[in-house]
């Protein structure tokens, strides 16, 4: 009971003497190895931060649960093919008279409900005939039916102009770089090793940092979203008037773009007086999302998460999107992201279908030779937050060890060579969203990145006082080596940094704190005034934090299930005088439907309505 006797110190008093009297008994607490140790990995190794784990844990083994390969089952009777101009829809198999139906949206009627006139075609069996619908931007929606007035064919096609004509490349201004994000969510970098194998064996034909330290600040993507679009935290912005990356990007002469495989965006239902950063891209995909999420989509899996458009999944239309902007993206300087969430939010095992797509995704963004002037960030927001894998103490660790990839072309690192050399030394590093925003405004402004400039901060930098350092690190500057979880405002429930402790859950202070962190819960849905009032059925995990020799501080990191509902909840608390939460209040398990009635992504986790 050594942790206990360590907190119980804290509030007696005679900490100091004791805690180093007792220092010898921790190694009776190192645990040992059973079998032979499965293949480690380090994440993070600087002298604050030490963290590795197996590449596959037994855990790993016993969650496997495979899914079905899904397809969409509806044929793709029509593609879309944009050629001189003009915008066609052409038969693809049709193998039976069809007559359709369509209607348009042009350029500024993208998200709105209005529609042009509707237009009609007939369209023969094995015709490939090319039906023209019009120029430029433009969604339309298509109809088709047989003989007997039966809709064999509903779907929604998207079509981008072509880029203006740039007047001549050499008077282009000083070199820009373009940015390339390619999100998927809910991958940890350890889920990407053991399910990206092709994605993996292309990255080492190419340069690139793998950042491994790369940790999480918030519970959901949002959280983690608007540090990095923002440089705020998702607290902040509810107050103060943030600046997205999107308005950068913009004022540093790029073209923009946003794109996500669903029609209600990471930013949708979140308060703040912001204009929600898809409205601020030159491209976006949401009017076409909304637009199949209306009319035409079908679900293929049974918790209806992976929704099809006709043949092609909702992940295969943000593909065609980012393929779709390629001639843009080899116009000028280009910032654009995309974001996946379907399927790998909801199966542990859905990750292995996207490797061989996202392979070929980024295969055509370097033959088309886009990659020789972009930074790509191919990363993740978290790891799997629920489920079975998630249970395990690996499972949970990973959750805050999001993948974080870099790929950039060869000659940046002759260009720049300091900047680049510091952002290859980050890779153990113990780095945040904050600090990506950060880089991206690096490379907005390039020059900030030759090695006079590099120097200049970086001497400013390492002369900070050591509990000074900035939230926020460019990757182009050394991280620095003491940098603490603190000091990077990663909160606890996330950092892995410390040794933590298993200790008993029966025991009363972790009872006391448990019923704590359940009343906390309740003080959250009280004011909405549907949600029933949840007890605590029983601690189901409980760790003590040790915050280092120098530290007075206490916490305990609890995972409790709570009646009605049976939901999992995990958070950190402090203790001291008075007991306090210390993270935001984590569910680590599925709702469902027990939350129908709030719609408050911040509070929903928690209601188990009346
Ligand atoms: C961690 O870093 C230290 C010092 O830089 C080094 O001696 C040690 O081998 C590293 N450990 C691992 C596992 O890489
Ligand atoms: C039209 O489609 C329906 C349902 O798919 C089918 O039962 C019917 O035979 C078709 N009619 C013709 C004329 O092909
Ligand atoms: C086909 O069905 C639609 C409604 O489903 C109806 O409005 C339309 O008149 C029908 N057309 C024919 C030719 O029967
Ligand atoms: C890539 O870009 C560099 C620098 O702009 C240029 O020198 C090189 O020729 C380019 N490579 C290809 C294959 O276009």
């Amino acid at each position: 009971m050594l942790w206990r006797m360590r907190a119980l110190m804290l509030l007696t008093g005679v900490f100091c003497m004791l805690y180093f009297g007792l220092q010898p008994l921790m190694e009776l607490y190192e645990e040992k190895p059973v079998v032979a140790a499965p293949e480690e990995v380090v994440f993070i190794n600087t002298s604050e931060c030490h963290v590795s784990g197996p590449r596959k844990p037994a855990a790993y083994f016993m969650a496997i649960e495979p899914v079905c390969r899904l397809r969409c089952h509806m044929p793709q009777l029509i593609i879309a093919k944009t050629q001189g101009g003009s915008n066609f829809l052409v038969g693809n198999g049709v193998a039976e008279d069809l007559q359709c139906r369509y209607w348009l949206k042009s350029a500024g009627d993208l998200r709105s409900r209005k529609y042009l006139p509707d237009g009609h075609f007939d369209m023969r069996n094995g015709a490939m005939e090319e039906i023209r619908v019009g120029t430029g931007h433009q969604i339309v929606r298509i109809k088709c039916s047989n003989q007997s007035n039966e809709t064999r064919y509903h779907d929604v096609h998207y079509f981008l102009p072509p880029p203006p004509e740039v007047q001549s490349k050499a008077t282009s201004s000083p070199e820009k770089m373009s940015v390339i994000v390619l999100g998927i969510d809910s991958v940890s970098h350890m889920h990407f090793m053991r399910y990206f194998p092709l994605v993996k064996a292309f990255l080492e034909n190419q340069p690139h940092t793998k950042f491994f330290g790369y940790s999480r600040v918030g519970l959901d993507a949002y959280a983690n979203l608007v540090p990095f679009l923002s440089g705020l935290s998702s607290r902040d912005l509810q107050s103060k008037e943030g600046t997205w990356l999107f308005q950068n990007f913009k004022a540093g002469g790029y073209s923009t773009a946003y794109g996500e495989d669903r029609p209600r965006d990471i930013f949708a239902d979140r308060k703040g007086g912001w204009t929600p950063p898809r409205q601020l891209a030159d491209f976006d995909l949401t009017p076409v999302m909304v637009e199949m999420e209306t009319h035409t989509r079908y679900s293929i899996d049974l918790k209806e998460r992976i929704l099809c458009s006709a043949g092609r999944t909702f992940q295969e239309v943000l593909g065609d999107f980012v393929l779709k902007l390629v001639p843009h993206m080899q116009q000028g300087p280009f910032f654009s992201f995309f974001w996946q969430s379907q399927g790998v939010e909801e199966y542990y095992e859905y990750a292995s279908h996207l490797d061989l797509s996202y392979m070929l995704l980024l295969k055509s963004l370097l033959d088309a030779n886009v990659l020789n002037n972009t930074l790509l960030l191919l990363m993740s927001d978290h790891g799997l937050r629920a489920g079975n894998y998630r249970s395990s103490f690996q499972g949970m660790r990973e959750e805050s060890q999001p993948l974080l990839v870099a790929m950039y072309p060869e000659w940046l690192k002759q260009q720049y060579p300091m900047a680049m050399e510091n952002l290859e030394k980050n890779a153990h590093s113990l780095i945040t969203p904050y600090d990506l925003h950060e880089t991206l405004r690096d490379v907005i402004s390039l020059g900030e990145m030759q090695d006079a400039h590099i120097e200049v901060r970086r001497n400013n930098l390492l002369s900070c006082p050591k509990k000074k350092i900035p939230r926020a690190v460019s990757l182009f500057l050394p991280v620095p080596d003491h940098r603490t979880c603190d000091l990077a405002h990663i909160p606890s429930l996330f950092c892995f940094c410390r040794e933590l402790t298993e200790v008993p859950t029966d025991d009363g202070l972790v009872l006391r704190c448990s019923r704590f962190l359940v009343e906390s819960i309740n003080k959250l849905v009280k004011p909405f005034g549907r949600c029933r009032r949840l007890r605590l059925k029983m601690v189901l995990l409980a760790h003590f934090l040790d915050f280092g020799e120098e530290s007075f501080v206490y916490e305990l990191r609890l995972r409790v299930r709570t009646v009605p509902g049976n939901g999992e909840f995990e958070a950190t608390v402090r203790l001291s005088d008075a007991i306090l939460l210390t993270s935001p209040i984590s569910r680590v398990n599925h709702y469902l439907a027990q939350s129908h009635c709030l719609s408050d992504p911040d509070f929903k986790i928690f209601c188990f309505c009346m």
